[in-house]
C-alpha cells in the first residue's frame, strides 16, 4: 500500500506520534529518513516534517533537501521542522535565551486554513529551545506567544506550513483538528486506511515468508508478541508455532505464570518456559551504568536466544523465528540515521539482525503501531488483562532498580535535597542522566505546580520528587554503594506487587497510563533503598505528565512499602515527561 502521507524524521521521537495520528484520521502513512531523495516522494499527497533535538546552525544537524518544497506538495513543518522549512526558504532561526516546555497559550492571528476552527487563543504543546526569527517570503504569520512570536506560519499560495509546537499530542487541545485541516482540506487526502482490513494481507504475508517452514516465538509477555504469535497461530495452525519464554529472573511477580495461562489458552502445548535467571544477573553483577545494563540485557537475550535454537534443533532449516516487532521498533534504533537513541531494542542487536538477513524471521505487525496491535489481538479474542495491560520495558525491573558505584551525600539547597543518583531525563529530545531533587513535603497538586517551576531553573536535575513517609529523615538520608543484587530486585519486585494489588483495587490502575515503581538506594545502613513511585498519564509514552493520587489510598500503600524489609522511604515522582522520562533508567 502506498503512503498517501510520508513524515521525514528529523531525529525527534515524535516522528511516530505523527504518522500514528494521520493513521487514526484514516489516511495511511509511513516516516521517512529525512535526507530521503524528494523524487521517491513525488506520488506522496502530503509531506511532514517532524521535530528533533538538533539545531538548524549545528554542523551535522539533520538536514532536509530545499527540493522537497519545490516538488509542488502540501508540506507541514512541525517545530524543528517548521525551524528547517523557515531557513532553507530564506529566513531566519535564532537561539532563544531561554527554551519553553510545556504547556502555552498561542494568540492565533490567522484562523483561517490551517488554523480554521481555532479560538482567538488556543492552549498548545512546545518543546524547544530555537525559534524562527524572520520570516521566509511569501509567508505570513499566522500564531505567536510572548515567548516565540513565530508559533504558526503558512504561504498559501505554495500549500507550505510550519507550527512550533506540537499538533500531534493531546496537550495541544485543538491539534487533532490542525491536522485534518492539512490532510483533507489542503492536501485532498482520502481516507484509506483500517488496520482491521490487514487481516488478510498480514496471513498471506506470514504463509508466505514462512514456506513450509515452522515459527517460533521468543515471547515476552507483552501486547506485541502475544498478538503476533496468534497471529501466526491463525494462519499456519498449532502444529507449526512454538512460544518459548525467557525467564530473565528481571520479571514482576506473578508474570510466568500469567504468560503460561495466556499462552496454553490459544492452544495447548506450544509454550514452553526457559530459565535464564543466573545468567542474567551474573552478567548483570557489579554493573551500575544505566544504559550499560540496557545493553548487557540485550547481549544477554541474544545468547539465551541461541542457545535455545541450537539446542531444540530450531536452525535445522526447518524453522524461522517470529517476533512483535512493531513499526516504530523498525525505525527507532536506527532504521533512519537521524534517530536519537531513545532506547536499545534487543530486536534489533547483532544476532536477530543475522536472521534477518538470512531471511529467517517472520515480523507480522512490522508496519503497524500499538493501538493498531490492540485492535486487531481484540478482534482474534486475546483477554483484556493482557491487552490493556500497562507496557512494560523489555529489559524488566532492571531498570526500575538504580545503582551507585559509590556512597553519596544529599546536598541541602534552598529548593530541597539533591540527591546524587543519576536518572534520565529527555530536554529537547535527547536523554541525558542527572541527579534528583528530593522535597520534604508530601506530594500534592500544589507541590507538584512547584516542583514544575523549580524544575524549569535548575539545570543539575532531572526530576523532583516529594516524600510520602520515612523510617529515617530525609536529612539523615545517604546513597549507598550498590549494585542489581537478587535481595535488592526482590525488594522491588515486593514493592511492585503491592503497588499493583492496591491499584487494582482500588481502580487507581484503571485512570493511569503506566505506574512504574522504582527502587533508588537512598536510606541507612540497615534500611538502604528507598521506593518511589512514578503513575502517569499518557497517550502514547512520548509525552505524560505526573499524576498526584488520593490521600488514602496513597497513606496506606505507603504504609505497606514501609513494611517491606529494607525499604527506608517511599518517595513520589512529580515530575511531567518532558523534561523527565516516565522510566528512570
Ligand atoms: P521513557 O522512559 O523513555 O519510556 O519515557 C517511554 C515508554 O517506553 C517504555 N520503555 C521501554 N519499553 N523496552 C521496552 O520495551 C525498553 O527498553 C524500554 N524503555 C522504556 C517505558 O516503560 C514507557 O512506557
Amino acid at each position: 500500500m502506498t503512503p498517501q502521507v510520508s513524515v521525514l524524521d528529523a531525529g525527534g521521537q515524535y516522528c511516530h506520534l505523527i504518522a500514528r495520528r494521520v493513521r487514526e484520521l484514516g489516511v495511511y502513512a509511513d516516516v521517512q529518513p529525512c535526507d530521503v531523495d524528494p523524487k521517491s516522494l513525488r506520488n506522496r499527497s502530503a509531506i511532514i516534517i517532524s521535530g528533533g533535538p538538533s539545531s538548524v546552525y549545528e554542523p551535522g544537524s539533520p538536514q532536509v533537501d530545499g527540493e522537497i518544497y519545490k516538488l509542488g506538495l502540501p508540506v507541514l513543518g512541525i517545530c524543528y521542522g517548521l525551524q528547517l522549512m523557515a531557513r532553507s526558504l530564506g529566513g531566519t532561526v535564532e537561539k532563544g535565551d531561554k527554551g519553553e516546555y510545556g504547556q502555552a497559550t498561542i494568540e492565533v492571528l490567522l484562523a483561517d486554513r490551517l488554523l480554521a476552527g481555532f479560538a482567538k487563543t488556543e492552549s498548545v504543546w512546545m518543546s524547544h529551545r530555537d525559534r524562527v526569527a524572520n520570516l521566509p517570503p511569501g509567508f505570513r504569520l499566522m500564531a505567536a506567544t510572548p515567548t516565540c512570536p513565530v508559533a504558526a506560519i503558512g504561504d498559501e499560495a505554495h500549500n507550505l506550513y510550519g507550527v512550533q509546537f506540537h499538533p500531534e499530542v493531546v496537550h495541544t487541545h485543538r491539534g487533532r483538528r490542525l491536522l485534518e485541516n492539512f490532510l483533507f482540506e489542503i492536501a485532498e487526502c482520502q481516507r484509506d486506511w483500517d488496520p482491521l482490513q490487514q487481516f488478510p494481507e498480514i496471513e498471506r504475508q506470514v504463509r508466505e515468508v514462512t514456506g513450509d517452514r515452522n515459527v517460533l516465538f521468543f515471547a515476552s509477555g507483552g501486547v506485541d508478541s502475544t498478538v503476533a504469535f496468534a497471529l501466526c497461530l491463525r494462519a499456519l495452525g498449532p502444529e507449526r508455532v512454538h512460544a518459548v519464554y525467557v525467564d530473565t529472573g528481571l520479571m514482576r511477580e506473578g508474570e510466568t505464570e500469567f504468560v503460561r495461562a495466556t499462552f496454553e489458552r490459544m492452544a495447548m502445548g506450544v509454550f514452553e518456559v526457559a530459565d535464564a535467571r543466573s545468567q542474567f544477573l551474573g552478567a548483570l553483577a557489579g554493573v551500575h551504568e544505566p544504559e550499560r545494563k540496557r545493553h548487557i540485557i540485550g547481549e544477554e537475550f541474544v545468547r539465551v536466544q541461541e542457545r535455545i535454537l541450537e539446542r531444540g534443533h530450531f536452525l535445522d532449516g526447518h524453522w524461522i523465528l517470529g517476533q512483535g516487532t512493531i513499526y516504530p521498533d523498525t525505525i527507532e534504533s536506527g532504521g533512519t540515521k537521524q534517530a536519537d537513541l531513545i532506547k536499545t531494542h534487543h530486536n534489533r542487536v547483532a544476532g536477530i539482525q543475522r536472521l534477518i538477513e538470512q531471511n529467517k524471521i517472520v515480523e507480522p505487525l512490522r508496519d503497524l503501531y500499538k493501538d493498531e496491535v490492540r485492535v486487531l489481538g481484540r478482534t482474534l479474542g486475546l483477554p483484556d488483562a493482557l491487552l490493556d495491560r500497562h507496557p512494560f520495558p523489555g529489559p524488566g525491573l532492571a531498570i526500575r532498580c538504580l545503582c551507585a558505584a559509590e556512597a553519596g551525600v544529599p546536598e541541602r539547597t534552598s529548593d530541597g535535597y539533591i540527591v546524587p543518583v543519576r536518572s534520565v531525563g529527555v530536554q529537547g529530545d535527547s536523554r541525558t542522566y542527572r541527579a534528583v531533587l528530593a522535597l520534604e513535603e508530601r506530594p500534592s497538586e500544589a507541590v507538584m505546580e512547584q516542583a514544575t517551576e523549580t524544575i524549569n531553573h535548575l539545570t543539575t536535575v532531572n526530576r523532583v520528587i516529594a516524600l510520602c513517609g520515612a523510617h529515617v529523615p530525609l536529612r539523615e538520608m545517604r546513597v549507598l554503594a550498590s549494585a542489581l543484587s537478587t535481595e535488592r530486585l526482590a525488594r522491588l519486585r515486593a514493592a511492585d506487587a503491592i503497588v499493583r494489588r492496591m491499584s487494582e483495587e482500588s481502580g487507581f490502575e484503571r485512570q493511569v497510563w503506566q505506574f512504574p515503581v522504582v527502587l533508588i538506594p537512598l536510606g541507612s545502613a540497615d534500611r538502604p533503598d528507598s521506593v518511589v513511585l512514578r503513575p502517569i498519564h499518557s497517550v502514547d509514552g512520548m509525552t505524560a505528565s505526573a499524576v498526584v493520587m488520593e490521600e488514602r489510598l496513597l497513606a496506606s500503600m505507603t504504609e505497606q512499602l514501609l513494611a517491606i524489609d529494607g525499604v527506608a522511604a517511599v518517595f513520589y515522582d512529580l515530575t511531567h515527561k518532558p523534561p523527565a522520562t516516565i522510566e528512570w533508567e
